[in-house]
């Protein structure tokens, strides 16, 4: 599935993208000419991804990468250099959503293991990938936030305070490595239909139709996001189309935060 040129020459990195957003986000990169590197721990569904995207025509391939050891992120970094050349994307989309509890509630492990990945992965796939941007004095780092990491809503104080993390280490990249040509960016999703959300709402006890009509009731659009919704926004933050635009946060939510804020 061959769509155009939109990022072609360009290589990209994008964390979790065996399922969900990810998986959107390499089809759609992969579709418009970049060579994509699938990383995830689900070996099986992100070989599978991968093998779907070279048969359609495109250029990936499937490293094991745990985002928040940087061992891996390491060698998983200098492995898609040999085989692609040197990282021009990187999307930072690998989050888990953690425990429903209020913060009096949660434990230090909870949430120790929850940033672990979600705000120190962003961190250690950021530092490694860096060097190869600045080498070639270009690149676009897309961090995957949520509404959350812009306005406030009750529990999940783990998750959300990971969300902010993300949003403040963007601005602050985005400030300090523009002179290299690097540009740093999040994007804030609303409900997006992902094994994600599903298992959020499982997680409530209830994910009855009656709970999944009221998750689509809170966007104004009358609907939950779609993988693929979110995936137009990577592109266009990791194409050269967006070549003057720098720690900004893309909303992506029907409409969701707009009467929040
Ligand atoms: N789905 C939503 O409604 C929503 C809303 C706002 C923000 N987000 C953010 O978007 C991103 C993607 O969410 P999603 O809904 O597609 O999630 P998902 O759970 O559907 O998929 C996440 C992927 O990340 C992988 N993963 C988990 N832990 C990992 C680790 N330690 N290292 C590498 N990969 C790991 C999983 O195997 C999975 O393939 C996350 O950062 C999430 O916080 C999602």
């Amino acid at each position: 599935m061959i769509y155009g040129n939109r990022v072609k020459g360009k290589v990209a990195i994008i964390t979790g993208s065996a399922l969900g957003i990810g998986q959107a986000c390499a089809k759609l990169l992969a579709a418009e000419g970049a060579a994509v590197a699938v990383t995830d721990v689900n070996d099986e569904a992100g070989q599978c991804l991968v093998d779907e995207i070279c048969e359609a025509g495109g250029t990936a391939g499937f490293w094991h990468l745990d985002v928040s050891n940087e061992r891996e992120v390491t060698a998983v970094t200098q492995m898609v250099r040999t085989k692609f050349g040197p990282t021009t994307i990187l999307v930072n989309n690998a989050g888990v959503g953690g425990t429903e509890k209020p913060t009096h509630e949660v434990t230090a492990d909870e949430w120790d293991n929850l940033m672990a990945i979600n705000a120190k992965g962003v961190f250690l796939c950021t530092k490694h990938v860096l060097p190869q941007m600045m080498s070639v004095k270009r690149g676009s780092i897309v961090n995957l936030s949520a509404i959350y990491g812009l306005v406030g809503a009750s529990q999940m104080a783990p998750f959300r305070a990971s969300k902010g993390a993300v949003q403040w280490l963007t601005k602050t990249d985005a400030i300090t490595y523009a002179r290299y040509g690097i540009r740093v960016n999040t994007i804030h999703p609303g409900f997006i239909s992902t094994p994600m959300t599903e298992n959020h709402l499982a997680a409530r006890g209830d994910d009855s139709e009656d709970t999944k009509i009221a998750a689509q009731r809170l966007h104004p659009m009358g609907r939950m996001g779609d993988p693929e919704d979110v995936a137009f926004g990577v592109l266009y933050l990791a194409s050269d189309e967006s070549r003057f635009v720098s720690g900004a946060e893309l909303v992506i939510d029907g409409g969701f935060s707009a009467r929040l804020c």
